[in-house]
């Protein structure tokens, strides 16, 4: 494409907002009738199964959407990513996420050289030092084995890893390798919300309420440390002794503010209590940057690179999620996650469009997002861009709003605004043996079946709604009938995934990234950068400066907007 042009010119993109009208005149109940159409938009892969067909689109649409990523070089562009070109051109990097989890004998080209040696040197070394740790053999300044793990880190270097946590601290072969390791909370199971209590170095107890086994769900001796709220700095460190806890600073740049102030403010916890030498011993580091992290006097053996191909936002598979997770839940575990997301790698490169699923996810979005008008899903980002990569302000919006919840909370709080109110396209994912299933005494219908019933339910009744009708036929009071009349055509698409084990939470981490980049490469923009965050982070810089100049110097407050000035000025009062 030529510099200044835009997807919008193109005449798939036309030919997509002519097809608008003609989906406008249908309803996804008649839709849904026609089961050659939902048969197709049905796509099975490695323990994946995605049915789309709760979408507002025809088997037209969707000839209509592949033509258009043929028109945004969407399969060239994906080769690119994967053959290390800088399509982050802002930036002027390759984005190579897909080589931190690529097998050991793949080549994968950056600037002329193969990065996956780097990355296995790196995988080797953080599970030899895991394993260090959890056997017991690395012992703290004074000789006391580590019991307690906090990772301090922020955005990507934080959000990525703790997805991954919640998800597998539920999940018995995780727990199994976690086992024996201090229980400090309470947890909730995630499916029946059972108030389990955690019994100190159990992994699975035996419940008199229950004929099955209740697996603990236990959140370990492992916590995340991101808000520079020095309430979170309390709640963190709260019943810990620092000759048992190892601290894991996680930032790509090693200068994110919150991030190492939070470092120091723990480095201090440590050298106050055993000396300052006693840092080589319960500090450790995950950053692209090793000069700062040796000169913060974090022993430069005990940091563990990643690389300026790997962006914040899609670093869980470097050592910013490894190691962490190794740390809890043992190497093996994390490598079969990265195996999981290595496989919709493979699947992503290869699959013919209409069989792929992270390029159906993503022209789905673009189908609601561009055309149909649907700016938020229920359901990760660098997508909310003003202009092109060429940087020509777009005539159409780029990202959408996603937000989500865990089971049937959703259906409880905010599903009223998705019934009845505005059309939000949504993501459901469905699995299909609970990690932890639970069967009560004379019931046949499990915990977990009770959850996927709403797994099932709540797409139809979004796509079919119920008509004026239907109610009246049910007898509803006359008055009613408006207040409980569901329009319907409202769509979804639904992810059934076998179980949820660490191989499958990398599959699903894999698609929803490979998502971001297909709607990215089709509408243009530059999906690995996030320019819009540093406003902020440098106005916080002059903030901050003009703290320390008021507080030190009693210097008056200058530069800033009146009411800031005034709200500053009441603050340092
Ligand atoms: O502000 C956004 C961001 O730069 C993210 O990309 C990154 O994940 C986060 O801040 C933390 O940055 P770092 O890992 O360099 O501390």
């Amino acid at each position: 494409m030529a510099s200044t042009t835009l997807i919008c010119d193109t005449q798939p993109w036309k030919d997509l907002k002519a097809h608008v009208e003609d989906i406008k005149k249908t309803h996804l109940r008649d839709l849904m009738n026609d089961k050659e159409r939902c048969e197709q938009m049905m796509v099975e892969f490695d323990g994946m199964f995605l049915d789309y067909s709760r979408q507002c689109a025809t088997l037209d649409t969707m000839d209509k959407l592949y033509k258009l990523a043929e028109a945004a070089s969407l399969k060239q562009q994906i080769n690119r990513m994967y053959s290390g070109e800088h399509i982050n051109s802002t930036e002027n990097r390759s984005v190579l996420h897909v080589a931190l989890r690529a097998p050991r004998d793949t080549v994968i080209n950056s600037d002329g050289k193969n990065v996956v040696p780097d990355v296995w040197n790196v995988l080797d070394k953080i599970k030899d030092f895991t394993e260090k740790v959890r056997s017991g053999s690395w012992v703290g300044a004074t000789g006391k084995t580590l019991k307690d793990v906090i990772a301090i880190g922020i955005g990507g270097s934080f959000l990525g890893p703790l997805f991954v946590h919640t998800a597998l601290q539920t999940d018995p072969e995780a727990i199994e390798f976690a086992k024996g390791r201090q229980l400090r909370l309470l947890a909730v199971d995630v499916d029946s919300f059972l108030i389990i209590k955690a019994v100190k170095g159990e992994g699975i107890r035996k419940d008199s309420r229950y004929e099955v086994p209740v697996i603990l769900a236990a959140r370990l001796q492992f916590s995340f440390l991101a808000n520079v709220d020095p309430i979170d700095v309390a709640r963190n460190i709260a019943g810990l002794n620092p000759e048992t806890t190892l601290v894991v600073v996680v930032s790509k740049t090693f200068t994110t503010a919150e991030t190492m102030l939070n470092a120091r403010t723990l480095r201090e916890w440590i050298s106050s209590a055993l000396g300052p030498s006693a840092v080589a011993k319960h500090m450790v580091a995950v950053s692209t940057n090793l000069m700062l992290v040796e000169k913060f006097g974090i022993d430069p053996n005990n940091a563990f690179a990643f690389w300026d191909w790997v962006g914040g936002r899609y670093s869980v598979c470097s050592a910013v999620g490894v190691l962490p997770l190794s740390l809890q839940y043992g190497f093996s575990i994390v490598e079969k996650f990265l195996k999981g997301a290595s496989s919709i790698d493979d699947h992503f490169r290869s699959a013919p469009f209409e069989k792929n699923i992270p390029v159906l996810l993503g022209l789905l979005s673009i189908w609601n997002v561009s055309f149909l008008g649907y700016p938020a899903r229920v359901s990760m980002e660098s997508n909310g861009k003003g202009v092109s990569i060429d940087g020509v302000p777009l005539p159409y919006e780029a990202g959408e709003i996603d937000f989500g919840e865990p089971g049937t909370n959703g259906q409880h709080s905010f599903y009223q605004l998705i019934h009845q109110g505005r059309v939000i396209p949504c993501d459901f994912i469905g699995i299909v043996k609970s990690q932890q299933p639970v069967y009560l005494k004379g019931e046949v219908v499990s915990n977990h079946d009770e959850l996927m019933s709403n797994f099932f339910a709540q797409p139809d009744a979004l796509a079919y709604g119920k008509t004026a009708e239907q109610l009246l036929k049910e007898n509803v009071a006359q008055h009613l009938i408006p207040h409980k009349t569901f329009s319907g055509n409202r769509p979804s698409l639904s992810f059934l995934i076998s179980s949820l084990n660490a191989y499958n939470i990398g599959q699903l981490l894999a698609s929803y990234e490979h998502r971001v980049a297909v709607e990215g490469f089709v509408w243009g923009i530059n999906s690995f950068d996030q320019w819009g965050v540093e406003l902020g982070k440098s106005l916080a810089t002059q903030v901050r400066k003009q703290l320390n100049a008021s507080r030190t110097k009693s210097e008056p407050i200058e530069g800033f907007k009146f009411s800031t000035t005034k709200l500053l000025t009441r603050y340092l009062q």
